[in-house]
């Protein structure tokens, strides 16, 4: 747009553009905990299938009743498809992780059924997969590359769009495959791997003369029959090594593809914008294609003609007249106090529009859309249209 700045004329994310791309193959949309990412990908998700987009929508941990509402009742990890959501051929399917599940599928995928037995019943293999820092995410990858090869191979969606796990922090997400990577490659792996593959004897030895501190402390810790089980857990899971690693690489590399389209969701404040700000300079040094910023739960006002000041005073002033009035009415109460209330909104709405004007100052190369909060929690259909149709709005 010539002669207008990109900081006072921020482009939307152009939403509707976006699903409609037949190019567009992954919407994945990141952020920090708590922000609106469960919420973003099944609004995304519902307004892609009513665009006529053949979409599924991976989701994690979505609240009961949001999962109610996309026909999620049992957790067996696979995608159902949602009804009454669709048109012009578009239909959704919706799945929620399960991250133990997936892991054992893997496991099972990949190792004869002896062998996979031996690793499922194995107690460290349930702790580490259920416990293991970053499974959840790394999981989340893993099913994400799997809907894409049944979609590619069955051609039963056209898009996938995954909600990424609550994590502490936004790029958890892209370490997990780095994370399982160095975990499986880690000293302490490698030396529990080694007696492993020589046999008992010098398995003896490397503890007996105490060369890792690290495994003797475990050991006496935890007990000789922690070790046999990492004994039998890693010789198991040696033959799938190699299998996990090009795995994740697989949809890392996918990631990186034009067809994919990362959406960070952010909240308004400042904290929130300081992780998207990580966030979006990761996925440019990553080469990950960025659709946009989500800024959700934007404060907005009834009456915007009324600022915060203003309607403080005017409830000072209506206080003090009913102090010097001596009432002990309660009718004449009621209206400092929604004045008061309508002085925080006022005050957050305000707070909300600087936080956002200073991203988009900073950065200009990056389209921002924002979702005004809903009056209460999106958990039904028409509350994830709404989120939609705000999203298309920007
Ligand atoms: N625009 C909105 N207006 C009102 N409520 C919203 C809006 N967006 C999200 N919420 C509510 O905020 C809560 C958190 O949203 P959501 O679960 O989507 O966040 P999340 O980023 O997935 O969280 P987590 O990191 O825990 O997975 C939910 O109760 C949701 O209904
Ligand atoms: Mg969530």
């Amino acid at each position: 747009m010539p002669g207008r700045s990109p900081a006072t004329a921020p482009a939307a994310v152009d939403v509707d553009a976006l699903l409609a791309d037949p190019g567009t193959r992954i919407v994945v949309c990141c952020g920090s905990g708590g922000v609106g990412k469960t919420t973003t990908a099944a609004a995304l998700g519902v307004r892609a299938a009513e665009a006529g987009r053949k979409v599924v929508v991976l989701t994690i941990d979505p609240a009961r009743r949001l999962a109610q509402s996309l026909g999620l009742t049992e957790l067996d990890n696979t995608p159902r498809p949602v009804v009454d959501v669709g048109a012009d051929g578009g239909s959704l399917d919706a799945m929620m992780l399960d991250m133990k599940r997936t892991f054992d599928e893997v496991v099972l995928a990949h190792s004869t059924p002896e062998k996979a037995a031996q690793v499922l019943e194995n107690p460290f293999y349930q702790a580490v997969s259920s416990s293991f820092a970053g499974t959840q995410e790394y999981m989340a990858m893993e099913k994400l590359g799997q809907l894409r090869a049944e979609a590619d191979r069955d051609g039963t969606w056209d898009l996938v769009v995954v909600d990424t796990p609550p994590s502490r922090s936004a790029l958890d997400f892209l370490d997990a495959p780095k994370r399982l990577g160095s975990f499986l490659d880690g000293r302490f792996i490698r030396l529990l791997m080694a007696p492993a593959k020589a046999g008992g004897r010098a398995y003896l030895k490397v503890f007996s003369v105490g060369a890792n501190i690290a495994a003797a402390t475990l050991s006496k810790v935890l007990g000789g029959q922690f070790l046999t089980d990492v004994q039998t857990f890693v010789a198991a899971l040696d033959t799938m090594f190699g299998g996990f690693r090009e795995r994740a690489d697989v949809t890392y590399a996918l990631l990186k593809e034009p067809s994919t389209a990362f959406v960070v969701v952010a909240a308004p404040e400042r904290d929130a914008l300081r992780e998207a700000t990580y966030f979006v300079e990761r996925l440019e040094a990553e080469g990950m294609p960025l659709a946009g910023v989500v800024v959700n739960r934007m404060q907005t006002l009834a009456a915007p003609g009324l600022s915060g000041s203003r309607a403080s005073a005017a409830a000072e002033q209506l206080e003090d007249r009913a102090d010097d009035a001596d009432t002990t009415a309660p009718g004449p109460a009621l209206t400092p106090a929604l004045l008061r209330l309508h002085a925080s909104l006022a005050e957050a709405a305000t707070r909300h529009e600087g936080h956002v004007k200073r991203f988009v100052a900073a950065h200009p190369g990056v389209a921002v859309s924002t979702v005004p909060a809903a009056a209460t929690d999106v958990h039904d259909l028409e509350g994830l249209r709404a989120v939609g149709a705000a999203l298309a709005t920007g």
